[in-house]
């Protein structure tokens, strides 16, 4: 499909993605999804795959999380198309181990060119859904109200144990290290800053190994300064009209 048209597709499909996931109210497990990367086709993204065919899992996986973000109350986060599907599953092991510590993180993330600021601002990621006893062992939400996106998640974990929320191996290690540490007090007490971060963060995570194709580029370039100059027109013209009103 040429770049423009996927790009339109794209905003259709960012649609049809936010009146799904408000109407399920499942963006956590959209958020899950499109950090793991998986392939696994889950029933409601196959929904709006069938609407957008055209459209590569890869992408529709991302996009589905900015979208719970956005959802959720969170920051909007920058998305660039052009992902391609891949056959080939992702290593089983490149997951993070819920009982293991700081070292173990590290490990994980710095291969991914992540630094200890991405580990705890993307760990923010557990302000929204809860863990299931029958997919994981583990069970509870991390904060009390695990469909907003807020910075509870940092404010409970300065807080300690507390009735009802969970906290695994990898969250406890957050406060433990003073590196990490350092960052989760700064986001419970700064909200903006949090949501900065993440949206930065996510934005790495999301475009790790995918360079967007310079067509796509260019055709969003084009349908942005389309979006700026329609704009640019209503508030022209609607500075014209009030002139006019007012010299009458
Ligand atoms: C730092 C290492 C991480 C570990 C060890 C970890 C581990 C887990 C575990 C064990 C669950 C429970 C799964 C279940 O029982 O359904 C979970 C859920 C979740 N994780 Fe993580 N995770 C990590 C990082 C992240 C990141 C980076 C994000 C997103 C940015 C994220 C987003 C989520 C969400 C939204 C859920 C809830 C899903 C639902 O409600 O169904 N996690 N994670």
């Amino acid at each position: 499909m040429a770049g423009i048209e996927y790009v339109k597709e794209i905003e259709k499909a960012r649609r049809d993605l936010k009146a799904l996931i408000s109407s399920k109210h499942c963006a956590p497990i959209m958020l899950r999804l499109a950090y793991m990367g998986s392939h696994m086709a889950l029933s409601s993204v196959k929904e709006v795959k069938a609407k957008h065919p055209k459209i590569s899992y890869a992408d529709l996986y991302q996009l589905a999380g900015v979208v719970a973000f956005e959802v959720t109350g969170g920051p909007c986060i920058d998305f660039v198309p052009g992902r391609k599907d891949s056959m080939i599953s992702p290593k089983e092991g490149r997951l993070p181990d819920a009982n293991k510590g700081a070292s173990h993180l590290r490990d994980v993330f710095y291969r991914m060119g992540l630094s200890d600021r991405d580990i705890v601002a993307l760990s923010g990621g557990h302000t929204l859904g809860r863990a299931h006893p029958e997919r994981s062992g583990f069970e509870g939400p991390w904060t009390k109200d695990p469909l907003k996106f807020d910075n509870s998640y940092f404010v409970e974990l300065l807080r300690g144990d507390s009735e009802g929320l969970l906290k695994l191996r990898t969250d406890k290690v957050l406060v433990e290290d003073p590196e990490f540490r350092k960052y989760v007090v700064l986001y419970a007490k700064d909200e903006e800053a949090f949501f900065k971060d993440y949206a930065t963060s996510h934005k790495k995570l999301s475009e790790l190994g995918f360079t967007s194709p310079s067509f796509l580029r260019s055709a969003l370039k084009k349908m942005m300064i389309s979006v700026a100059v329609a704009a640019t027109v209503v508030i022209l013209s609607y500075l014209y009209q009030i002139t006019r009103r007012e010299s009458h």
